[in-house]
């Protein structure tokens, strides 16, 4: 069943969504040549605990912290730890946040100093294949419209989109229905309608799309050792553009 959010439960959900977005903001400033992945997992615990919410991710399914730090052929689910940031690295962070009895959800990936210009590509263009997925994040159209677009452009750069983690229905939980996946033929699943509210995420690896499940149980790589890179918002239906609920004061990513 897929919840439709009444204005109040949308404005719930602003707020959760600014918090999370102000996280990966944070997140994103430390991303620098030295930093380790767990201290950026402490300040983003910290500022999440200082603005009266809780990091949605902390213990859920037994996860550890309250960020997922994923580097370089890392796509997604990293663990926070003793790694060191060095320069050339680039970085996913993936954060949630839940507060007043809604979860936001984003996630995005960084350069760590300099990086090359294939890895800024594949920055880019994950990031613009969110957008292009998100022009038919609107009442009318289908949800697979949008695993289409995503495709689609991520394909005709030359990359490949990761099959087996989708993005998702958000709200009083982290996973609602339905799973948006990052593939597909356009014109099938359900019609949008205004007051859903999903999480569009698409994963892109610069090789090919097979992944490696870690003997950590959570962290997945590519399975070529290619870089990936992640991007994500919290996404509203409305009556005309989609409404991105993961933003922060002047910044979108
Ligand atoms: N942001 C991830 C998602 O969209 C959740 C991370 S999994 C967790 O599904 F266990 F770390 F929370
Ligand atoms: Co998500």
């Amino acid at each position: 069943m897929i919840t439709l959010k009444s204005s109040h439960e949308i404005e719930l959900m602003r707020r959760a969504g600014k918090i999370t977005a102000a996280a990966r903001a944070l997140a994103r400033d430390m991303v620098k040549p030295g930093v380790t992945t767990q201290q950026i997992d402490k300040a983003v615990f910290q500022f999440i605990k200082s603005q009266g919410a809780t990091p949605s991710f902390l213990h859920y399914n037994g996860y550890p912290a309250s960020v997922c730090v994923s580097v370089n052929d890392e796509i997604i689910h990293g663990i926070p730890g003793k790694r060191v940031l060095q320069e050339g690295d680039i970085v996913s962070v993936d954060v949630g946040a839940y507060i007043g009895g809604f979860h936001g959800d984003c996630a995005g990936t960084y350069p760590c100093g300099r990086v090359s210009e294939e890895a800024m590509r594949l920055i880019r263009v994950t990031q613009e294949s969110f957008f292009e997925g998100i022009r038919y994040a609107r009442e009318g159209c289908r949800l697979s419209d949008i695993s289409a677009a995503v495709q689609k452009y991520v394909e005709a750069n030359g990359f490949s989109v990761v099959r087996e983690y989708v993005g998702h229905g958000i709200g009083r939980n982290m996973h609602e229905s339905p799973e948006v996946p990052n593939y597909g033929k356009p014109g099938h699943g359900p019609r949008l309608l205004r007051g859903m509210t999903i999480a569009v995420e698409p994963m892109v690896n610069a090789g090919s799309a097979a992944i490696r499940q870690m003997p950590d149980g959570w962290t997945v790589k590519t399975a070529d050792g290619k870089y990936a890179a992640h991007y994500e918002n919290t996404v509203l239906i409305t009556a005309g553009e989609p409404e991105l609920l993961t933003v922060a004061e002047g910044s979108l990513v």
